[in-house]
């Protein structure tokens, strides 16, 4: 390989996802096992999505990454861990037209550039990780020939984030907590695709895009370490509602998932001021977002709209179709007109989506 210049390059572009059953708690922090299953919409990767190139070369000399144009450490245990197992698949690669041939063996001493971009705020509580890792782990295991399948590669993509393993499939996810303590069998499956309830239109309301203060992982870690309320939720309530959550889905029951969807995201919510010290991911414009579309379902006599939020005060609205999606806009805009001073300014419109390979 010695006089070889050349680089090969693989884009790939990977939606996030956000939970209707939570994952809030871990139970191995090194390899990131929950404390509960989980379940997951896949949103459209025109609105919230990361796109990844990754490039390995004979001519570089160490491995490097780029986030939104900015150089990054890849010294932490989670790039690693991800690196490392794909690395560990990684396969003979032939491109004759090219004229690159990279032997298996060959990708121990090989290195990798990573460059990332979110169309989206990072780290405001828009689920950049789930996409950042779940767009890395899928990009890599393509320029190296890996012949997992996307489950496989969902155990991986775990070790990156968490809630990334459910981007790997478009559609319903369930993020499956798993038994071993190698974590082998903790993986994503997709429950249906996105064309099975074609119907629902997804709506972010984009109440804050600052960094949140206290992030997932640190805020799940105390509330693992604080509150009883999560050992009942995660023994007691998420078991059953995974089960009731996969029948409304498959079913397309909307009553049925706006109630789970609801009720899931407020406990999250409580079990997050269990905590100590108290974690308040929403603020006054989430509470009124709540009241809001809780009035709106009770008037109509059956639900038009589920919320939910995950570790931010933005809000994540489902409707149940077009009709309710443009009712829904229109009370959004009369309560919280966008203008530059207001806190809530910006919607993204999506459908639910695939998995796009770009590359
Ligand atoms: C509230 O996946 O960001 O969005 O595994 O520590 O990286 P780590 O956490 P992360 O947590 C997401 C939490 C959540 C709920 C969810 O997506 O299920």
């Amino acid at each position: 390989m010695a006089e070889q210049t050349w680089v090969r390059l693989v884009t790939a572009q990977t939606p996030t996802n956000i939970a209707v059953i939570k994952y809030w708690g871990k139970r191995d922090e090194t390899l990131i096992l929950p404390v509960n299953d989980s379940i997951s919409v896949t949103l459209d990767p025109e609105h919230l999505c990361t796109t990844t190139t990754v490039a390995v070369s004979p001519s570089f000399d160490q491995d490097r990454m780029w986030l939104n144009g900015k150089e990054i450490s890849l010294s932490g245990g989670r790039y690693q861990n991800c690196l490392r197992e794909i690395r560990a698949r990684a396969c003979d690669v032939e491109d004759e037209e090219k004229g690159i041939k990279i032997a298996r063996k060959d990708w121990e001493k090989l290195h990798i550039h990573i460059a990332s971009y979110n169309n989206f705020p990072t780290a405001a509580g828009l689920a950049s990780s789930a996409a950042g890792f779940a767009c890395l782990v899928f990009a890599l295991a393509k320029l190296m020939n890996a012949k997992e399948e996307n489950s496989q590669l969902s155990a991986i993509a775990r070790q990156g984030s968490g809630s990334a393993c459910r981007s790997l499939f478009g559609g319903f996810v369930k993020w499956i907590m798993g038994k071993t303590e190698d974590g082998s069998d903790s993986l994503a499956v997709q429950l249906v695709d996105e064309k099975h309830w074609d119907d629902l239109v997804i709506i972010i309301a984009v109440v804050s895009s600052r960094q949140k203060e206290t992030s997932s992982t640190t805020g799940m870690r105390d509330t693992v370490e604080t509150s009883l309320l999560l050992q009942h939720r995660a023994q007691e309530i998420v078991p059953k509602r995974i089960v009731e959550m996969e029948e409304a889905i498959k079913s397309r029951d909307f009553a049925s998932f706006a109630q789970l969807t609801c009720a899931d995201s407020n406990q999250f919510h409580a079990v997050c001021l269990d905590t100590r010290p108290p974690i308040f991911y929403m603020n006054d414009t989430s509470h009124r977002i709540i009241s809001c579309v809780e009035k709106w379902n009770r008037s109509e006599g059956t639900p038009q709209v589920a919320y939910t939020f995950d570790a931010g005060p933005n809000a994540v609205l489902i409707a149940r179709d077009r009709k309710a999606a443009t009712q829904l806009l229109q009370k959004l805009l009369f309560y919280f007109p966008p203008q530059p001073d207001t806190d809530l300014n910006s919607y993204v419109i999506g459908d639910k989506s695939i998995l796009k390979d770009a590359g």
